[in-house]
């Protein structure tokens, strides 16, 4: 039978929707008038994305992505692929870009090269943490809600092997190792 690891809080859900609403604030700041489409990277950022545009009081269009790049487990492959495209030309839209965690930066490197290249009229990226220390390639996160620590983090729509994205609050699991 496999043993649950044990899970500790690092960021509570109060700070999250702290964190939430701070982001919002700065996102309609830029984005008021400017009818964005909001790129949400599956599975991770979908709690994010969800709490994130009911603070956002104007219109906007969301869509979803979906993105391999982890394996199984704690360990990146370091190729990235799309496993499930936008449905919305975004040639001349003004986009933002919703990550969940942003690690060794290959996965949104990869993402925002992709959309880039479809020629949208703005491209930016909200992530709510970032993993800076283990950054690899260069990323420019424009909108941030937390740096967090070299640890593996779950809860909040982050998953291990696809376990516990419906915990409330962002954990981390030690190494058992
Ligand atoms: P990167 O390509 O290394 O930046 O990793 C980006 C993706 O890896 C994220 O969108 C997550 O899906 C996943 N990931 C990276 N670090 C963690 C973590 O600590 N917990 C859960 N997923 C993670």
């Amino acid at each position: 039978m496999d043993s649950q690891p044990e899970v500790r809080i690092l960021i509570n859900r109060q700070e999250i929707e702290a964190a939430v609403s701070r982001l919002a604030a700065e996102i309609s700041q830029d984005y008021h008038d400017k009818y964005p489409l909001l790129i949400d990277i599956l599975k991770g950022s979908f709690m994010f994305m969800a709490d994130l545009i009911r603070h956002l009081d104007f219109p906007l269009e969301v869509d979803f992505i979906g993105l391999s790049s982890y394996g199984k487990g704690k360990q990146t492959s370091g190729k990235v692929k799309v496993a499930h495209d936008i449905s919305t030309p975004i040639k001349g839209r003004e986009v933002l870009v919703i990550e969940d965690i942003v690690d060794t930066g290959l996965t949104t490197a990869f993402l925002l090269d992709y959309l880039q290249k479809k020629k949208p009229a703005s491209l930016k990226l909200c992530s709510l943490t970032d993993k800076s220390s283990r950054r690899q390639v260069p990323v420019t996160i424009d909108y941030l809600g937390f740096t967090v620590p070299n640890k593996f983090l779950v809860g909040y729509g982050l998953d291990l092997n696809q376990k516990f994205r419906n915990l409330p609050d962002i954990c981390f699991i030690e190494d058992e190792d």
